[in-house]
């Protein structure tokens, strides 16, 4: 038994930010949201035929799904698919606690089924992973995937769900240019050489690879991600500088280029949208045309900003 391939988006939505109260500074992210703006994000997403959003329970512990939920409902379910997560380190003391947590995300997004649901990390992947073949065969979840796995828990994932006649669909990890690990340890080799779609997430490192922040402009103050980047703002600077000048001569912005970057390496982006406007940044950056030499250069420049932006959630690959 094998479920349907998995559609896999250009580029797919992420909404960790929408879990944030919505106030400036506080939070995760600290940006201003409100309701009638996020709506904005998703029509323009809708137009623009971006139709994957990525959330998880913990993201604001409900909150992100809850206002997504809200979010899409304007629209028909099949206008768009769904991908959330399960978190091991947030699993109650049920008999089956992966499946109590898609019951409460399958409540909170008002729908009756998951396009792509997640093991959210590797907390015991012989554990956790045999959970999701009654929710495949139930048809509440469609496809399923595993994220911030090494290769060896992915293979471990993998030969369990072989076992019961379906597989690893997708894979979701930390890849930006200057994060690479997954390609150092050969997770996106093995994406390629087996056909898996494998998601990037945090191309953007939260704003610090866009350009718009800097020492003088930084992040938002009280946020968590100002701890993280703020001190390596100064460094990212020839970085950045130089993902503004290659769309400057595409009509694109510094982040379009790193989204860019993101697919020109075979990934499909997940880009945290808070603002209407980026999703015209995302429309930008599925046309623009990265050569060999822009690659080379960008990474050059990435290694030699000789930052770790490994979030505290994850491990060495
Ligand atoms: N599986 C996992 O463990 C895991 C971990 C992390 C993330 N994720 C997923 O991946 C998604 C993406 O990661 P992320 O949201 O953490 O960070 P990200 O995509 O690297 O950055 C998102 C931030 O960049 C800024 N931004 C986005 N587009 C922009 C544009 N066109 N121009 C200027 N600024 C722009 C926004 O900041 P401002 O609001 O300040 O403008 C936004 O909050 C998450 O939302 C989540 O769905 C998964």
């Amino acid at each position: 038994m094998t479920s349907d391939k998995l559609k896999t988006p250009t580029v797919a939505l992420g909404t960790w930010a929408w879990g944030d109260s919505g106030e400036t500074g506080d939070g995760y992210f600290g940006s201003p949201l409100t309701q009638p703006g996020l709506e904005e994000v998703a029509d323009k997403a809708h137009a623009a035929g971006f139709p994957m959003w990525d959330t998880a329970v913990v993201y604001g512990m409900g909150r992100s799904e809850t206002v997504l939920g809200e979010v899409l409902k304007r629209y028909a379910r099949s206008d768009y698919q769904l991908s959330t997560k399960f978190t091991p380190q947030a699993a109650g003391a049920s008999d089956d606690p992966v499946a109590d947590m898609l019951q409460q995300s399958l409540a909170r997004l008002g729908t009756g089924y998951i396009d792509l649901y997640w093991i959210h990390n590797p907390a015991d992947v012989a554990r956790w992973t045999p959970h999701l073949i009654p929710l495949l065969k139930s048809g509440k979840v469609r496809h399923v995937g595993v994220s911030n796995h090494n290769l060896s828990e992915i293979e471990l994932a993998n030969q369990i769900l072989g076992e019961a006649g379906f597989r690893v669909q997708a894979i979701q990890n930390h890849y930006s240019l200057l994060y690479r690990s997954s390609e150092d340890a050969g997770i996106m080799d093995y994406c390629r050489n087996h056909g898996i779609p494998f998601f990037a997430y945090m191309v953007l490192e939260q704003g610090a690879l866009t350009g718009k922040y800097s020492p003088e402009n930084p992040l938002p103050e009280g946020s968590s991600r100002a701890k993280t980047y703020n001190g390596m703002l100064a460094q990212l600077k020839a970085l950045t500088d130089k993902l503004a000048s290659i769309g400057q001569s595409q009509g694109a912005a510094a982040p379009d280029v790193a989204t860019a970057w993101a697919i020109a390496k075979g990934t499909t982006p997940i880009i945290g949208v808070t603002k209407p406007n980026y999703i015209d940044g995302l429309v930008r950056a599925t046309s623009i045309t990265l050569t060999g030499d822009d690659i080379a250069e960008l990474e050059a420049l990435a290694d030699a900003a000789n930052v770790n932006t490994r979030g505290w959630w994850e491990k060495e690959m």
